[in-house]
């Protein structure tokens, strides 16, 4: 069988994406019952960082940990890939040495041909399209507080962004409603927006917020993007606060993938009031990136 990666949540079926949701939650009881499970024992995952993280870091390194296996953090500037070594040739010697890849790097494009030449699974860590592992942990945290995420309504308010089109595949994976919310020229690419029914563009933050089960943002300037400045302006009436709060159901939770900029995106007094589950967000980051090692290299 040819190797499996996990590059977008399109490269699962539904069926396994909900058994690896079904096991996240399993495998933070174990954790939080502090039972050893160690089935990676003597495994290495390689992780690339072409760009800035903690929690996609942390959360490997400290999930690889706990399996009983070993990750390695590597920069461009202190490999050869800094120095013009091939994608392809770097796939093709790491893939020898560690038995998955995680990477984040700019581009989709990059990771997919890292992918073509690697003999082992490959993560995508975050790229300019996409960010599928935040995914992962998003569904966990809504199934672990509300239940099923089938048939609600999630309202994305902000940038069209790698994070909102992780969400645009998850609404036909997971099946449920999403409504984005976007200033015009920052929607999602036509192409992903169109693969997903369920999918749809609101005229106003408010409209897109009307009795969501679940309100997301991100950052309205992600890493990369240079345009701050023009962004700051283009944004400035896409904050989640509690005027927009109200709007949703009154158990909606609120999520965040992580770093937040109170005051922009999102309000001080959601970032940090009663229905944001930004906490346990981030945390679950380990427990479902465990369940994807475990089901690829078990
Ligand atoms: N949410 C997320 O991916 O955070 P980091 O950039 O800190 O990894
Ligand atoms: N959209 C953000 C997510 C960071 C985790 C970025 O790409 O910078």
């Amino acid at each position: 069988m040819s190797t499996r990666h996990f590059l977008t949540l399109l490269d699962f079926s539904p069926a396994e994406l909900r058994g690896l949701i079904d096991r996240a939650i399993a495998l933070k009881a174990l954790h939080h019952r502090g039972e050893r499970h160690t089935p990676l024992s003597g495994r290495t995952l390689a992780m690339v960082f072409e760009k800035a993280s903690t929690r996609t870091r942390v959360s490997f390194e400290a999930g690889m940990a706990q399996l009983g296996g070993h990750a390695l953090f590597l920069s461009p500037q202190d490999t050869q890939l800094g120095r013009g070594e091939s994608i392809e040739d770097t796939a093709r010697v790491l893939s020898r040495m560690a038995d998955a890849v995680m990477i984040r790097n700019h581009s989709q494009t990059l990771l997919e041909r890292f992918a073509a030449f690697s003999g082992a699974p490959v993560i995508n860590g975050l790229t300019d399209r996409f960010h599928p592992c935040q995914l992962l942990a998003d569904i966990q945290t809504f199934v672990e507080m509300r239940g099923d995420i089938k048939n609600r309504r999630v309202a994305w308010i902000g940038d069209g962004n790698n994070v909102c089109q992780s969400f645009i595949h998850a609404s036909l994976q997971f099946d449920f409603d999403l409504a984005i919310c976007t200033p015009p020229g920052y929607e999602p690419d036509t192409a992903v927006l169109s693969a997903a029914p369920r999918a749809q563009l609101a005229d106003t933050p408010a409209g897109a917020a009307e009795n969501a089960d679940l309100v997301v943002t991100d950052v309205w300037a992600s890493m990369g993007d240079e345009d701050q400045s023009q962004r700051m302006q283009d944004f400035q009436s896409f904050q989640v606060n509690q005027a927009l709060m109200k709007l949703a159901r009154p158990d909606a939770l609120f999520m965040h993938c992580l770093p937040a900029h109170r005051g922009e995106e999102v309000s001080a007094e959601v970032m940090d009031g009663p229905q944001s589950v930004v906490w346990d967000e981030a945390e679950n980051r380990m427990h479902a990136q465990k369940a994807l090692l475990e089901f690829l290299l078990t």
